[in-house]
């Protein structure tokens, strides 16, 4: 069994997908969620989906060991960040090597680092004109959106697109293909089927 747990920091509807593909499954699952954030909806969702769910603090996240005890804990294998607001730090990183990876809600190398989550991304693609976004599913590194692009995909922007349309669209990007790009990453398939790029 390979186990996954999810980062989030917010609505956690990637999560929930993300739980519900693997649902059922004997060879891959998802055990743990884990937030900097009391109250985000994602423990909600998780409460329901019967998945335990923690929060960290930041200075937790930071230095490491409480949430690293807690992967441990449910013998997590690769961490998945869905929506999650801090940069992954370096005993993270170090304890999980190669097996973190993140989605980004646009086109990298575009649209990223510090402080670009969730709607701000879409607010600054559409101020600048794209008539593209979509989006970016990588490797974590110790700098924001930078590690390896492992797929892009991309959706067609119209004239007028709020940024909430520009969100629904992106998220169904999301919901279709993070799930099997994450099955491909956990089970090594990535070189072996490799996956489209934009
Ligand atoms: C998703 O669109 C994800 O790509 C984005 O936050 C949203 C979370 O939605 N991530 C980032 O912006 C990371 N920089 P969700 O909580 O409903 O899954």
């Amino acid at each position: 069994m390979i186990r996954i747990a999810i980062f989030a920091s917010g609505s956690g509807s990637n999560a929930e997908n993300i739980a519900v593909y693997f649902r059922n499954r004997e060879d891959i699952g998802v055990s743990v969620i884990v937030s900097n954030k009391r109250d985000a909806y994602v423990h909600e969702r998780a409460r329901k989906l019967g998945i335990p769910s923690y929060t960290f603090s930041k200075a937790e996240f930071d230095e490491g060991s409480a949430v690293l005890d807690t992967l441990h804990e449910y013998k997590t294998d690769f961490i998945v960040l869905a929506g999650f607001l801090l940069k992954v730090s370096q005993p993270l990183l170090d304890a999980y090597p190669g097996r973190i990876v993140n989605i980004h809600p646009a086109l990298l190398p575009k649209y990223g680092g510090k402080g670009m989550y969730g709607d701000r991304v879409h607010r600054e693609v559409l101020a600048a004109g794209e008539t593209k976004s979509g989006i970016t599913i990588h490797y974590v590194n110790e700098r924001y959106d930078e590690g390896d692009i492992i797929f892009q995909t991309t959706c067609d922007l119209q004239p007028g697109d709020t940024p909430e349309e520009v969100a629904g669209k992106v998220h169904a990007l999301e919901y279709t293909h993070f799930p099997r790009v994450i099955e491909a990453v956990v089970t090594g398939q990535t070189s072996l089927n490799p996956l489209s790029s934009a």
